[in-house]
């Protein structure tokens, strides 16, 4: 990569007596980072950052967030302009290949995902060994994992035209994972994709319609989750992200990279956050019980959060929850749903939240996992979905991200240190003289 530029300024490292100059390093926006790559064979010493608060793990070209300002850009293009404008495939193409796409590239490219939308027949065979009641996610982890075993012909990373079928693949079955998944639990057959729908249509036909019955996607829906594939494409070195990197780094293949991003996105911290911001929202029940909730929010002995509250890097509006919220008012209008108990509850608990002097001090708001739940359960979503949803259009962003740590010649294998704080060196007790 060559967007870096020479260090030129350096920071001064003194302990004790002695002091190292440190590179400092520049992007082409965002802080400055201190180089440390060479801190251990100066110093003998790591550095300590657990949670990654103040650590670059890598150079990266793909995603800019400006958490203070509430600032998302994909290759620097202002999320809401692509989300308004531009169609989730053509922000697939903008995260892998760098530029928007030209008509042509455009069409080539839509043409290219459409071709590989169907998954190997044995796949069906495969999911017949889940339990009916497991979690979507738990299915999705392991399938998409399973895919390695379906298409040996492109895990071979050094191949740059296997790495590009591998990407190309795994954008394509997505959707159609998922919607098995879905219909896998409700005990209905799976829907055969049909590509000349566009990729939301065609995710809706696959976990909503049933043989017997015509089935023609709403317009306004499709678009709305076309929207919502948008908004999580990407979101740089989150903790699903990493992973992908990390396992990524150690030469695994791409389907089993993606696979461990699907098991980290799971938590509930990440993005599982939506399904248990949806629950959280039909916990409190009614907007009268919203301050009893907040006053557990604030309580440092009261395990609960306000889920969907909070980011690690937004210390403003998250500019997603924006889109996200209003998406959502379309949906429910389209559906002709005027009144939404629950969506009561979150736009006065957002409205409390945001005047508390709590959440106004810790710069705590809204974020994109605060609105999206309400609007898939009006999609028809069941909350076990939610995640997956996020899963299928977080794949670009976790298979942009895993092209450009491969295509880089630097490239390593991750392999963070640790602060070792457990046993010094003894010696083996044989069981008998253990007390
Ligand atoms: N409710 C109540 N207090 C909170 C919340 C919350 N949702 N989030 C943070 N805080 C408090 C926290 O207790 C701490 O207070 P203090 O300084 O007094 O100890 C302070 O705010 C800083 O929190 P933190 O835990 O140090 O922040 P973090 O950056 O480690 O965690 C987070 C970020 C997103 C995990 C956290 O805000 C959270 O758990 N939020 C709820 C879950 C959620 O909505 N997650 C979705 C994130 S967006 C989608 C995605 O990226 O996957």
């Amino acid at each position: 990569m060559d967007a870096i530029s020479k260090a030129s300024k350096s920071a001064t490292l003194t302990i004790g007596n002695e002091s190292w100059d440190l590179p400092v390093m520049a992007g082409t926006i965002g802080p400055d980072v201190i180089d440390i790559g060479k801190l251990y064979g100066q110093t003998g010493m790591f550095t300590y950052d657990p949670g990654f608060t103040s650590t670059a793990s890598c150079e990266s070209q793909i995603t800019y967030i400006d958490g203070d300002a509430g600032v998302l850009l994909y290759r620097g293009y202002p999320i809401e302009q692509l989300a308004e404008n531009g169609d989730f495939l053509e922000t697939c193409y903008l995260l892998l290949y760098g530029e928007l796409p030209t008509a042509a590239q455009k069409a080539d490219f839509d043409f290219r995902v459409t071709r590989h939308t169907m998954v190997h027949e044995q796949m069906s065979r495969f999911f017949h060994g889940f339990r009916r009641d497991a979690h979507p996610m738990a299915v999705m982890v392991a399938s998409v994992g399973a895919l390695s075993a379906f298409y040996h012909d492109s895990t071979d990373i050094s191949d740059p035209q296997q790495r590009m079928i591998a990407s190309i693949r795994m954008i394509a079955k997505m959707p159609t994972l998922a919607a098995m998944a879905y219909k896998y639990t409700i005990g209905q057959p799976f829907v055969y994709p049909q590509n000349d729908l566009d990729y939301a249509s065609n995710f809706l036909r696959m976990c909503f319609s049933v043989p017997c019955e015509t089935y023609k996607a709403n317009p306004v829906l499709a678009r709305a989750i076309d929207r919502i594939f948008t908004l999580h494409a990407d979101h740089e070195q989150n903790a699903s992200t990493s992973t992908v990197r990390l396992a990524g780094s150690s030469g695994a293949n791409p389907f089993a990279c993606i696979a461990a991003g699907i098991a980290c996105l799971w938590g509930p911290a990440h993005g599982g956050a939506n399904e248990a911001a949806l629950k959280m929202l039909g916990e409190i029940g009614s907007v009268d019980r919203i301050p009893e909730f907040i006053k557990r929010a604030k309580d440092k002995n009261d395990p609960f959060r306000l889920m969907g509250f909070g980011h690690r890097v937004y210390k403003n509006y998250d500019p997603r929850a924006k889109i996200m919220q209003k998406t959502c008012h379309e949906v429910l209008g389209e559906l002709g749903i005027k009144d939404d108990p629950l969506l009561d509850i979150a736009v006065e608990l957002e409205r409390i939240a945001l005047q508390d002097e709590y959440f106004v001090d810790r710069k705590l708001y809204p974020n994109i996992d605060f609105y999206s739940g309400i609007t898939l359960r009006a999609l028809g979503f069941p909350t076990s979905m939610f995640t997956v949803l996020f899963a299928v259009a977080r794949t670009v962003g976790w298979i942009g991200q895993w092209k450009e740590m491969i295509e880089d010649p630097g490239q390593r294998i991750g392999r963070p240190r640790q602060l070792y704080t457990g046993a010094t060196e003894r010696d083996y007790v044989p069981i008998a003289r253990r007390k």
